[in-house]
């Protein structure tokens, strides 16, 4: 069997990880950060993922799941080996490749044997090419003649649904260049490849490009639905009937179709950057995905106007916001809609009170700078004496508000529900002053 080094315990290599054990892989985790591995190896799971704490200690107590700081070793004992640490975005958009090049060369620091080298983390296109040329010339400094190959190999996991979108997903792409590492990848993912999905094979530049290009459209739809919103709201159309009867059309989908304050993440953001950034580079610009970004952009301000649109003055009022991260079941807060939103109002002298089921620790150092914001203790106390409630994320428990306490807490009703989880017209006749997206 193979033994499966995944090198990055972020949230793409921990999740891949632990997943990979739990098919009955053996496999070990490596990371530099000595008490983030300390901990791994007791259970404590640095992230919030829904399902993933049970996981890991369910496969560190069977020994398929190892935690390790020591490379050498993992890369000695394993003979696949996932690259899946961090590609952060830098000033200009672009991708920082010093973690992805600096373990590529540890690998054939250490290699003593054939491996496969996997890319995991997202990264531009050209890069498994630069993977390899970086083992290769290693290799060659080293007096080392070992065979590798580097494969491509993007996932598309949500965060909150990472462990069903790794286990059930629509597609496993590889992109791979010779028969022996695509037989590898079919036994690495047996389970997956016997349960019918489908296995996509490319050279490693089109694996790469899918995984920008999969993100791209998918914030491309999110942009156009929240345009089309706005017209909608300027012109007496309603959105959700325009997307639910759009997303019939098998060739558009409904999926992706709802409108809100602008998407956030670590993924689309990112992705959308570099993709245009790796279009500019390479003079072909990207001018959709460009508009993307300066639609979700100016998005978020649009939210901001249009509360000062209803409220007409801002100064001296108090706001509750529901719902800080960039979507319900994370406790994720990069690059949060809630962040602009917070913060411009704050500039406009508004007092923010704030509360999110489980981002509250994160949106406290995200918004560290910002003052006159209350962290609550639950949607209620945010409410207490405020001007209007703004819904940012759509957190299940915001869906089943006690209405009538809401009302009768608040000194004005203002509501502003930027995920369009309330009806107009039921809200409007409880007598409140209701917003949504493009309804
Ligand atoms: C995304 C991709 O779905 C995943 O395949 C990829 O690997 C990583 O990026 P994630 O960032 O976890 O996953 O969140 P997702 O559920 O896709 O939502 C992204 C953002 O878009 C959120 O801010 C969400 O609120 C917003 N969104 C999504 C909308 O505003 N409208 C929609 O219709 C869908």
């Amino acid at each position: 069997m193979h033994k499966i080094a995944v090198v990055g315990t972020g949230y793409v290599g921990l999740v891949t990880g632990t997943c990979l054990a739990d098919f009955g892989m053996d496999t070990v985790c490596v990371d530099i950060n000595e008490e983030k591995i300390n901990n791994l190896k007791k259970g404590q799971v640095p992230i919030y993922e829904p399902g993933l704490t049970e996981m890991v200690i369910r496969n560190v107590q069977y020994r398929r799941l190892q935690f390790t700081t020591d490379m050498a070793e993992a890369v000695n004992n394993a003979d696949v080996i996932f690259i899946a640490v961090g590609t952060p975005p830098q000033e200009d958009g672009s991708a920082d490749m010093r973690y992805v090049m600096a373990v590529a060369e540890q690998i054939a620091t250490y290699m003593n044997g054939y491996k496969l080298v996997i890319n995991k983390s997202t990264v531009p296109v050209g890069t498994g090419q630069k993977v390899k040329n970086v083992i290769a010339q290693k290799l060659k400094e080293l007096g080392k003649d070992m065979e590798f190959d580097v494969v491509s190999n993007p996932e598309f996991l949500r965060e909150g649904t990472a462990i069903y979108d790794f286990t059930h997903p629509d597609k496993v792409v590889i992109g791979a260049e010779t028969e022996k590492a695509k037989e590898i990848m079919k036994d690495v993912y047996r389970v997956l490849y016997l349960n019918e999905t489908p296995f996509i094979y490319t050279n490693i530049e089109s694996a790469e490009m899918i995984k920008y290009a999969n993100n791209a459209f998918l914030a491309l739809k999110i942009s156009f639905i929240n345009e089309v919103a706005n017209l909608c709201e300027k012109v007496g159309a309603s959105v959700q009937q325009v997307a639910n009867a759009i997303g019939k059309d098998g060739r558009i989908g409904s999926k992706f179709l709802h409108p809100g304050p602008g998407y956030g993440g670590s993924c689309f953001p990112k992705d959308t950057q570099a993709l245009a950034h790796i279009g500019r580079e390479n003079g072909s610009p990207m001018q959709l995905v460009e508009a993307t970004i300066r639609v979700n952009d100016n998005q978020k301000i649009k939210m901001v106007q249009k509360i000062e649109e209803a409220m007409v003055e801002l100064q001296g009022k108090k706001l509750a916001v529901l719902g800080l991260t960039f979507k319900p079941k994370t406790d994720d807060m990069r690059d949060a809609p809630s962040l602009t939103i917070i913060k411009e109002l704050a500039k406009k002298g508004v007092t923010l009170n704030v509360y999110d089921p489980i981002g509250m620790h994160e949106a406290k150092t995200s918004l560290a700078n910002v003052e006159s914001i209350n962290y609550c203790m639950d949607e209620y106390e945010a409410i207490q004496d405020c001007d209007g409630i703004i819904i940012v994320t759509e957190w299940h428990q915001f869906r089943n508000l006690d209405l009538e306490r809401l009302k009768s807490s608040m000194k004005s009703p203002f509501f502003f529900d930027l995920r369009n989880i309330y009806d107009k017209q039921r809200m409007n006749q409880l007598g409140f002053n209701y917003f949504g997206v493009g309804v």
